[in-house]
């Protein structure tokens, strides 16, 4: 039989949904605008409506930016489209901030041609007695338009589409629902805090949305990658809303690599076709086989290897024991005290040069605190091993201080003035006008410059504590207020050349052996994928031309929100319990972002404790594969530009 045959069969025996995947989101972006283009083109040659089903959140905004372009760049016309949104908080303004109406005019509608009688999206504010009619109202409408050709989806965390949350009905209909608590705290990014987003939300029903002739769901970055997986590889189940797709006869899943990546042809390739074993597959393969069995490597059996789809390995291999040993080296080799190389040594596996020693060393950090955060430990090995350590802190951060945060600051500043006998008129007027305003702030209004030059001076502040405490001089210490995030807004620009050229300078600056970077793609704002891209950007256009970058090792530390799989780690840096505690120390010089944090995502976590347990796991998940046991332990990967 020929090969391609039978691992498509093995495949489909695991995924129940048909699946695209894409490098990355704009890729995918594309492939569905591409295919939303050619429905409406062929439509209008028929003389023929396209209704579409649309969605709002972050992921189809990439789509509805290439529509846009397509609009403007290859004459897409949208003036045969009628669109149905699927849902819209309730309740809520037309024209709030948050609104999905709001939403679909700043991202689509305004910069296309439809006619706005075809735009059709529930209406938050209709009042509470008429939402049953605006409900069956809205069903109607469907119907009458001859019910959607291609409906757009999004999935949430918790399995839903729409915003039918676990527990929803294959047959419900347009309704008024309540938000699940894990949805209103994953939009809560949108919202200046959780409080304020809405309890209730008017969705199309799953009925509805089977009901579309074709649907492409669309999903990106690791977040969504465990309910991706249950949703197309497990039984439909109400607990994941999205598993009912698996009952429509025309759906796509649309994905970039990291939300596949639970999937089984990825996790677990061997069990879907044959694969190639290449070291790091024999390491993926033996890693996750010992921590699902929760056995030390050196334990497993080749009985352990039959049960769990390996016999392939084996066969090819020979003993276990054999591969069990490989791996093991392989894991231990990537725990080093020395995370700037050992100097005056000869470990051809170490996975950091010895030399040059001292190493000239850039953290690069999207946020003021994510260096201590993310990589606290390690910033102080480097620094106490005798190299040459600068941070570059690449935004202000500005957005996440508090308003109480600012006039405290204000008050201390005008006090200050008055004990050093300074003229206060200038300061006092700063702190009057900004009480002004923040007492007359509207939810979710822009601040004033002047405000948000205190908040990311507050910041500033902090991040210089940090490096002192550290050890860091204030020389090495450099800010690089990138603008691409100075919008006010959790909305930032996309990445622009004086991003690239500031960093780029401070890059040839400093002229590092090594580079650190936050390699976190599921930072909710998207902050941290943007400063990785500047970064790259900026290394690759100096590679052209300067010679030290050919020698500048780049490691990428994962931010607050994830850590890399055990699987991919290829340096790991050992704590002490006094070391774990002077990094805990370190990340409380973060004051505002103590407690509460406007904008904080899913996570109701501080920032040390999540950065203390996610440490320990790391610690603990290489104990339990039969290695030394540590209290905690800061994960890395090294990244080829
Ligand atoms: C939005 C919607 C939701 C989102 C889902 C994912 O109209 O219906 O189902 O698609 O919550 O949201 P993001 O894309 O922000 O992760």
């Amino acid at each position: 039989m020929p090969k391609k045959t039978a691992s498509v069969g093995l495949l489909d025996s695991f995924e129940k949904i048909p699946v695209r995947i894409f490098p990355d989101p704009s890729e995918g972006s594309r492939f569905v605008a591409r295919q939303i283009a050619t429905l409406i083109r062929q439509k209008q040659a028929r003389n023929q409506n396209c209704v579409l089903g649309l969605a709002t959140g972050s992921t189809p905004k990439s789509l509805y930016a290439e529509l846009v372009r397509m609009h403007r760049e290859e004459k897409l016309s949208f003036r045969n489209v009628i669109t149905f949104n699927l849902d819209e908080y309730y309740p809520i303004d037309i024209d709030a901030l948050q609104s999905y109406n709001r939403f679909m005019r700043v991202n689509l509608f305004d910069h296309v041609d439809i006619k706005p009688k075809n735009i059709h999206i529930p209406d938050g504010s209709v009042s509470k007695q008429d939402i049953k009619s605006h409900c069956a109202q809205y069903e109607k409408m469907i119907a009458d338009a001859g019910g959607i050709d291609l409906q757009v989806l999004g999935i949430g965390n918790n399995g839903h589409i729409g915003f039918n949350e676990p527990g929803s009905s294959p047959n419900s209909k347009t309704r008024l629902i309540t938000l699940d608590n894990s949805t209103r705290l994953a939009n809560s990014y949108e919202f200046p805090n959780i409080s304020q987003v809405p309890r209730l939300a008017l969705t199309m029903g799953i009925g509805t949305i089977l009901k579309a002739k074709k649907i492409l769901l669309m999903a990106w970055g690791a977040l969504k990658a465990p309910v991706v997986r249950q949703a197309v590889e497990e039984e439909v189940t109400a607990g994941v809303p999205a598993s009912f797709l698996q009952e429509h006869d025309n759906v796509t899943f649309i994905l970039d690599e990291e939300a596949a990546a639970e999937l089984t042809r990825n996790k677990s390739p061997w069990l879907t076709g044959e694969c190639e074993w290449i070291p790091k597959m024999v390491r993926k393969a033996v890693v996750n086989m010992a921590l699902q069995l929760g056995k030390p490597v050196l334990s497993l059996t080749n009985t352990d290897y039959n049960e769990c789809g390996l016999s392939d390995l084996l066969v090819e291999k020979g003993d276990a024991y054999e591969i069990n040993l490989e791996v093991y080296y392989m894991l231990r080799d990537t725990i080093t005290g020395w995370p700037g190389g050992k100097p005056g040594v000869v470990i051809p596996k170490h996975p950091e040069r010895s030399e040059p020693y001292p190493k000239r060393v850039l953290v690069l950090s999207p946020h003021p605190d994510d260096d201590i955060i993310s990589m606290g430990g390690t910033f102080q090995r480097l620094h106490d091993q005798g190299h040459d350590v600068h941070v570059g802190y690449q935004t202000s951060g500005n957005i996440a201080v508090t308003d109480e945060f600012v006039t405290r600051f204000l008050d201390f500043a005008v006090g200050f003035e008055e004990i050093a006998g300074i003229d206060t008129s200038r300061s006092g007027k700063i702190l009057t006008d900004a009480r002004r305003f923040l007492s007359r702030k509207r939810s979710n209004q822009v601040d004033t410059p002047t405000i948000r030059a205190i908040k990311a001076l507050i910041r500033r502040c902090e991040a210089r504590a940090a490096c002192h405490y550290v050890g860091i001089p204030d020389d090495n210490i450099h800010f690089l207020n990138l603008p691409f995030y100075e919008t006010g807004t959790i909305e930032k620009k996309p990445m622009g050349e004086k991003d690239i050229r500031l960093t780029m300078e401070l890059l040839n600056r400093v002229r590092p052996h090594q580079l650190y970077c936050a390699g976190d793609l599921a930072d909710p704002h998207g902050t941290h994928k943007i400063c990785l891209d500047i970064a790259l950007e900026a290394l690759n256009r100096l590679k052209k031309k300067e010679e030290w970058v050919n020698d500048c090792w780049l490691w990428l530390y994962k931010g607050a929100w994830q850590e890399w799989h055990m699987e991919e780690i290829e340096m790991a840096v050992p704590m002490s319990p006094d070391q774990v505690l002077k990094k805990r120390y370190g990340i409380f010089i973060h004051q505002s972002q103590k407690d509460m944090v406007p904008f904080q995502g899913s996570d109701s976590r501080e920032f040390w404790q999540r950065a203390e347990e996610r440490n320990a796991h790391t610690a603990n998940q290489y104990a339990q594969l039969g290695l030394t046991h540590y209290a905690a332990m800061e994960a890395f990967v090294r990244l080829h530009y």
